[in-house]
C-alpha cells in the first residue's frame, strides 16, 4: 500500500481586506478594533465580492496546488470539496469546481467524481481522512481537495450579529493528495463528532421539517425570517467544546503514534480565536515558534483555515521538506480531527 502525501499546495483569497475599523466606519457595527483584537487576536479579513461563488475561490487555489504539485488538471483522478458556503442548497460547490477547472473540455474529457464534504471548521481534516484513505487504497491517483469559504454572504454584518460576524472571513486553500513509495506523508489522522450539539453553532436558513421548507407569506411568497438567514453561535459553549477536543485529539494522535508534542515541528491548528489557540498551546506545552497562526488577517476562514496556512507556510520557508507536522480543528457539529503528517 503506497503512503498518500500532499504532493502540491495553493491558496486564493479574495483582494478586498476589511478591517475592524471598517466594520465600524462601513458596516455601522457597534464594535471597535480593540474590542476583537482583545477577545480574538483578529485584525482584519478578506470579503469576496457580490457575484464570486466559493468554487471560483477554489479554482484559483486549485490551480496553483495542481501546478505546485508538478501535474495538470487531466491527472487529477477526483475532488474534495469542504465547505460550509455552498453556492447553492445544491448541487454542492465541487461540481463547480469540476466545471471550472474544465475537466469536461480535455481530450478527451475526464468526468472525475466530486465529493462534497459538510463538516465545517473540521472539513479539511474529514476530507483529508478521505482523500488519504482513497490514494492508499488505490482507488484513485491523484485527489484535489480543497477547503473553501465565502463566509460574508451569511453573516449578519450589523450589531445584531457582531458576536458572529466580527469572526468570520472568505478565502480558501488547497491541495493535491498523491501516492508514493516514499517514507513520508499522512501518518494517520483521528476523526470525532457530537451532536448533542449539532445547535450550538449552525445556520438554519431552510428547513425540511417545514412544507414547505421556507416559510410562506399570505401571497404565497416564500420568505426567511431574519432569525433564520444568519449563523447562530453559543460562543461560550463552542470555546470551552473547543479547547477540550483540540486538546483531546491531539493527545490521541500522538498516543496513537507513540510521539510526544515535542517531536512535532510545526503545528497548524484551526484559527477561530487566538485565545482558544493560546490555551491550547499552554496546556500542551507547545513553544510559540512552533504553532502557525493567520487569524489575524483572514479571521476565522473555517474549512479553508488549515489549506491556507500550509500553501502559505510553504511559499513562506516555514514549512520545509522533512518536517514532522500535526493538523488539528474543532468547529459546528461539533466536529473535530487531527492529522500527523511527515511533510
Ligand atoms: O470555528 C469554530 C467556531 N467558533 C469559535 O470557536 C468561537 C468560539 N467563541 C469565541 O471565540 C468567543 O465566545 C467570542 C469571541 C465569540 C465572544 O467572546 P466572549 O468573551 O465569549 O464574549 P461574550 O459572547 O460573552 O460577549 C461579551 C460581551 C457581550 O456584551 P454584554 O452582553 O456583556 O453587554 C457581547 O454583546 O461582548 C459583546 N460583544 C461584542 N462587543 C463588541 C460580542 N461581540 C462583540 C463585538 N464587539 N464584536
Amino acid at each position: 500500500m503506497p503512503n498518500a502525501y500532499i504532493s502540491g499546495t495553493g491558496f486564493y483569497v479574495p483582494p478586498r481586506v476589511v478591517t475592524n475599523d471598517q466594520l465600524v466606519e462601513e458596516y455601522g457595527m457597534d464594535t471597535s478594533h480593540e474590542w476583537i483584537v482583545k477577545r480574538t487576536g483578529i485584525e482584519e479579513r478578506r470579503f469576496a465580492e457580490e457575484g464570486v461563488g466559493t468554487a471560483d475561490l477554489a479554482t484559483e487555489a486549485s490551480r496553483m496546488a495542481i501546478e505546485d504539485a508538478g501535474l495538470e488538471t487531466g491527472d487529477i483522478d477526483m475532488i474534495v470539496f469542504a465547505t460550509l458556503s455552498p453556492e447553492h442548497a445544491f448541487p454542492g460547490s465541487g461540481v463547480y469546481l469540476q466545471r471550472n477547472l474544465g475537466f469536461a473540455d480535455l481530450k478527451p474529457p475526464k468526468f472525475v467524481p466530486a465529493l462534497d464534504v459538510r463538516n465545517q471548521c473540521s472539513g479539511f481534516l474529514y476530507g483529508l481522512a478521505t482523500a488519504a484513505s482513497m490514494v492508499q487504497a488505490g482507488g484513485v491517483k491523484h485527489v484535489l481537495l480543497v477547503g473553501a469559504e465565502i463566509q460574508s454572504a451569511g453573516i449578519d454584518l450589523t450589531t445584531r450579529g457582531r458576536t458572529v460576524s466580527s469572526l468570520f472571513g472568505d478565502g480558501a486553500g488547497a491541495v493535491v493528495v498523491s501516492p508514493t513509495d516514499e517514507d513520508r506523508g499522512v501518518r494517520g489522522w483521528w476523526l470525532g463528532a457530537d451532536g448533542r450539539f449539532a445547535d450550538a453553532l449552525s445556520q438554519k436558513v431552510w428547513d425540511v421539517r417545514r412544507r414547505p421548507f421556507l416559510k410562506v407569506d399570505a401571497e404565497g411568497n416564500g420568505f426567511v425570517p431574519v432569525e433564520d438567514v444568519w449563523a447562530h453561535m453559543n460562543g461560550k459553549v463552542v470555546f470551552k467544546h473547543a479547547v477540550e477536543k483540540m486538546i483531546l485529539v491531539m493527545m490521541q494522535a500522538c498516543w496513537e503514534q507513540k510521539i510526544t508534542v515535542k517531536d512535532i515541528d510545526l503545528f497548524y491548528l484551526h484559527q477561530a480565536n487566538m485565545r482558544i489557540n493560546q490555551y491550547v498551546a499552554k496546556q500542551l506545552g507547545l513553544p510559540d515558534e512552533k504553532v502557525v497562526y493567520n487569524i489575524q488577517k483572514y479571521g476565522n476562514t473555517t474549512a479553508a483555515t488549515i489549506p491556507l496556512m500550509l500553501a502559505e507556510s510553504q511559499r513562506d520557508g516555514r514549512l520545509q521538506r522533512g518536517m514532522k507536522i500535526a493538523l488539528v480543528a474543532f468547529g459546528s457539529g461539533f466536529t473535530w480531527g487531527s492529522a500527523i503528517l511527515d511533510w
